[in-house]
């Protein structure tokens, strides 16, 4: 599949690892063009054979795109792009205040809600908020593949999230409709939250097991 990722941070190098090593097309697409070209080379470096650019974004028809890039930003990226009309946008965020350690959006709201709503056109999936950046870099935690929680209420775009995960060596998990973000997000601040508590460095992973 073709992917652009808007971002060039942790996030960006996690998630391209990941679909690179699946054999998917990767765009890094940052506002800072040296720096997309940093993480473009060395995604590139890793990857002899695959090929990795900075380019206009959406170029492709197919393309999904991946907004990997804190919260409070989805709203400038959104009118710079036209709302991203017809196509698959990935929300990965964490709409987390950071001086308070709570959920921004107000009790039982989501963040990728309000993201919907400033992108009517595009079709809004909530994943990857759970999984760390590290740990998508590593592959597996404990030599185990990762969970990809995913929520959407546009089935053919949740469809083709899921088929993205799968061919990334992880694993796929349906948690029915975007409004069930809200609970994917609460579950990325707790796992922020006790980073320091159980001693992993972040390299933690919130998985179903059994
Ligand atoms: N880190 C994790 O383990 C983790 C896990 C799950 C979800 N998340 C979520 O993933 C998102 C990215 O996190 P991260 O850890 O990758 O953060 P990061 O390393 O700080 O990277 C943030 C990226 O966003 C870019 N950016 C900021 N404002 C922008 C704008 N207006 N237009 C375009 N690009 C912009 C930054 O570019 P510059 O460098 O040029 O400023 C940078 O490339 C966040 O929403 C976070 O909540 C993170």
């Amino acid at each position: 599949m073709q992917v652009t990722i808007i971002g060039n941070g942790n996030m960006a190098k996690g998630i391209g690892t990941r679909l690179i090593e699946g054999g998917h097309k990767v765009t890094i697409h940052a506002k800072d063009q040296t720096k997309g070209k940093e993480l473009a080379q060395l995604l590139e470096q890793d990857h002899q054979d695959i090929k990795v650019g900075v380019e206009t974004i959406g170029s492709n028809p197919e393309d999904i795109i991946i907004i990997a890039i804190p919260f409070g930003e989805v709203e400038s990226v959104a009118q710079k792009y036209n709302g991203f009309a017809g196509k698959v946008v990935v929300d990965i965020t964490n709409p987390v205040d950071f001086n308070t350690f709570q959920l921004l959006p107000e009790r039982g709201e989501s963040g990728a809600e309000e993201i919907s709503k400033l992108l009517p056109n595009a079709k809004v999936v909530k994943a990857f908020n759970t999984t760390l950046a590290g740990t998508l870099v590593a592959g597996k935690v404990e030599d185990k593949e990762l969970d990809v929680f995913i929520a959407s209420d546009d089935q053919d775009a949740k469809e083709k999230i899921t088929e993205l995960v799968k061919t990334s060596d992880m694993r796929p998990i349906d948690v029915g409709p975007l409004s069930e973000s809200r609970h994917l997000e609460g579950f990325g601040l707790i796992q922020m939250k006790i980073q320091d508590q159980i001693g992993t460095n972040w390299m933690s992973a919130l998985k179903f097991l059994g």
